[in-house]
């Protein structure tokens, strides 16, 4: 089943609660919260007062991405403000194993986060450690950038990794997400959609919310079908 994560990012942070949940109205079961540091990032975000302000509006599960350096030194704090997920960039962690460990051991789901120009095989050792695997598919740091197609392939390619390890880690994809990038997105075998400015930057979030499940899911139960008519064949 395809998910839609919505990005505060690209949110009204004046009206920032009724805006997440005019997203979740709209269809989406996770809410994913970037977190920048100006150091790994150049840009600065959020930090867990805000994850624990939300945390009392909404039951829908957190997605903390962490964009910064040195994530140990932070899972704690966001642990306790609410956070369901946390993910860290396998280009910030010396110790991966350790700093996914460590976000399970504060009772989250870890997930990996790999940049576009980081190859998938840099993963093969925690594959079976997360929850999630967060595909970048622009450059991290800021909204409303352009879609890399070359994390399509990405996605196909964890699909089969994960099949043949026969290991659960969910595929996730963030950036450029939105109405012309959708179907490929979906097609490629990507399961939580993160959507920034697709979903806020213009018109009502519940609505623009609901149209792009609507786009992912129809091509996800057209690949069911596909899927299922030859089989009976
Ligand atoms: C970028 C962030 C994204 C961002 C996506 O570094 O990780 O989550 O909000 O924004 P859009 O959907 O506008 O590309
Ligand atoms: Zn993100």
């Amino acid at each position: 089943m395809i998910e839609l994560a919505p990005s505060i990012l690209s949110a009204d942070f004046a009206r920032l609660g009724q805006q997440a949940q005019a997203a979740v109205d709209g269809g989406a079961t996770v809410l994913h919260l970037d977190v920048m540091d100006g150091h790994f990032v150049p840009n600065l975000t959020i930090g867990p007062a805000v994850v624990a302000s939300l945390r009392k509006l909404s039951k829908v599960a957190f997605d903390c991405h962490l964009m910064v350096q040195r994530p140990d030194e932070f899972i704690p704090a966001f642990a306790e403000a609410g956070a369901d997920w946390i993910s860290v960039h396998q280009e910030a962690c010396v110790h991966l194993d350790r700093t996914l460990h460590l976000i399970a051991s504060h009772g989250c789901k870890p997930g990996v986060v790999i940049n576009p120009a980081t190859p998938l095989h840099t993963l093969d050792e925690v594959l079976p450690l997360v929850h999630h695997v967060l595909v970048m598919s622009v450059n991290p740091g800021f909204g409303g950038q352009t879609f890399i197609h070359s994390s399509l392939k990405k996605m196909e390619q964890l699909r089969q990794i994960r099949e043949s390890r026969g290991l659960l880690f969910r595929i996730e994809v963030d950036g450029g997400v939105n109405h012309d990038t959708v179907t490929d997105i979906a097609r490629a075998g990507a399961e939580i959609l993160v959507a920034g400015s697709a979903i806020f930057e213009q018109g009502d979030p519940r609505e623009n919310a609901r149209h792009l499940l609507e786009s992912a899911r129809s091509v996800a139960s057209d690949s069911t079908q596909s899927v299922s008519s030859v089989a009976a064949i």
